[in-house]
């Protein structure tokens, strides 16, 4: 692999190496094959950067039945007045009825990636599914969620494998990506960081807040906090969320959703770098509705951060916490109650997210700064923001 490509004046480094390329290729295909084998399924490969992809993934599958067909998304050639309106060209199959695959390198706004599937669908299809070499979730302007992808990589250029720039660089055999100017340059001009923290009751989501909060500069949004703070001033709202809390139930989604529209108007008036949710949201209704809070205030969430820790380990700390803060609803029936509801309201949150691309699965067991380490370079890896120090 070379260490250092230059393209007309930028720089790129290694980034996927070719090993790395055909393990995920296998899952791919793996999965696709899962999916529709016995189904006669249609692959269009759209030119020209799938190419290379295209041709690993379709012998990685070992459907001898599977077609390919090869197509490009471009406008009518010589109408440049109209050069805005694109159409899939060179498609002679017939594909009503037919189950289809198009396979991309890349998807960055998603807007021919939308486009494309409804074009499709237009030809009567039994169903369109959407497989890609990478994705960047973060540069995403339509929400479009491939069905199937290799690599989710953060919001910058890449080259190699198929993908050009200026219609150079497809022939390498690994990916490089664009090198950025300078480490705190860099985090300098970046959007806010919006990251969720979860997992179940002590699997250590506040001892990795901290670490992140020093680490990012962000701001720490613990909705338990919130409520222990107004159960605490005897306030109404204390009062009503104490009689949840202390049975172990959840707090209804709509009193949860305002108390952190209340929160996030106090942050974004201190002017935040971005916003840990700890302990939030814990339902679909909340996970739906907190999109739509970040939304409003122009920003999103990054990426969801899940720490796995076994139910055995978790009692034992919870048992322990309980012991040593006093904390009320650390006690061994609470305990139990809790877990369940985690296990049935909120886990579901993790197929969720991992279906919008944006969950980091975390080993959450070991040496604090260690599970801190791979949550740093889980960040890194999804949306490019470096901590500050590093270790
Ligand atoms: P979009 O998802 O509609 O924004 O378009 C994706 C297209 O943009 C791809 O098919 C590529 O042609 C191009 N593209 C986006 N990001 C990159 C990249 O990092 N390297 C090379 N081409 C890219
Ligand atoms: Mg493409």
């Amino acid at each position: 692999m070379e260490e250092r490509i230059a393209i007309n004046g930028l720089t790129f480094v290694p980034y996927i190496t070719r090993d790395r390329i055909q393990a995920e290729v296998e899952r791919v295909a793996a999965e696709i094959k899962r999916d529709l084998e016995g189904r006669d399924p249609v692959f269009l490969c759209v030119l020209n950067g799938a190419f290379i992809f295209a041709a690993d993934l379709f012998r990685e599958l070992g459907i001898n039945e599977s077609k390919i067909n090869f197509v490009r998304y471009s406008s009518y050639s010589g109408t440049s007045s109209l050069g805005q309106v694109k159409e899939i060209m060179g498609l002679t199959e017939d594909l009503a009825g037919k189950d289809v695959v198009i396979i991309e390198d890349i998807v960055d706004t998603g807007l021919t990636a939308t486009k494309m599937v409804a074009d499709l669908r237009k030809r009567n299809p039994r169903s369109v599914r959407f497989a890609t070499l990478l994705h960047k979730p973060v540069s995403s302007t339509t929400g479009f969620q491939p069905d199937y992808v290799a690599f989710t990589i953060p919001p910058k250029f890449i080259i190699g494998y198929g993908l050009d720039l200026d219609g150079k660089a497809r022939n390498l055999k690994d990916i490089y990506i664009v090198e950025s100017e300078s480490g705190s340059a860099e985090n300098k001009d970046k959007e806010m960081l919006n990251l969720v923290l979860f997992g179940a009751p002590g699997c250590g989501k506040g001892t990795q807040s901290a670490k992140l909060i020093d680490e990012y500069g962000l701001h720490h949004i613990s909705t338990g906090e919130v409520l222990r703070a107004q159960i605490a001033q005897g306030t109404e709202l204390g009062k009503t969320a104490e009689a949840y809390i202390s049975k172990g139930q959840l707090i209804p989604d709509e009193l949860m959703i305002s108390i952190l529209d209340a929160e996030l108007d106090k942050l974004m008036a201190d002017g935040a770098e971005g916003v840990i949710f700890d302990g939030f949201p814990r339902t679909i209704p909340q996970a739906e509705a907190l999109e739509g809070l970040l939304e409003k205030r122009g920003t999103k969430l990054h990426a969801v951060i899940g720490l796995d820790v076994p139910e055995e380990e978790l009692i034992v700390r919870l048992i322990n916490r309980g012991k040593e803060t006093g904390r009320a609803d650390d006690n061994l029936e609470t305990i139990k109650n809790r877990l369940d509801v985690y296990h049935n309201q909120t886990s579901p949150l993790k197929d969720h997210y991992k279906k919008q691309g944006k969950y980091l699965p975390i080993k959450g067991t070991g040496v604090v700064d260690e599970i801190f380490n791979d949550i740093a370079q889980g960040i890194e890896h999804h949306t490019g923001h470096k901590r500050r120090t590093r270790k």
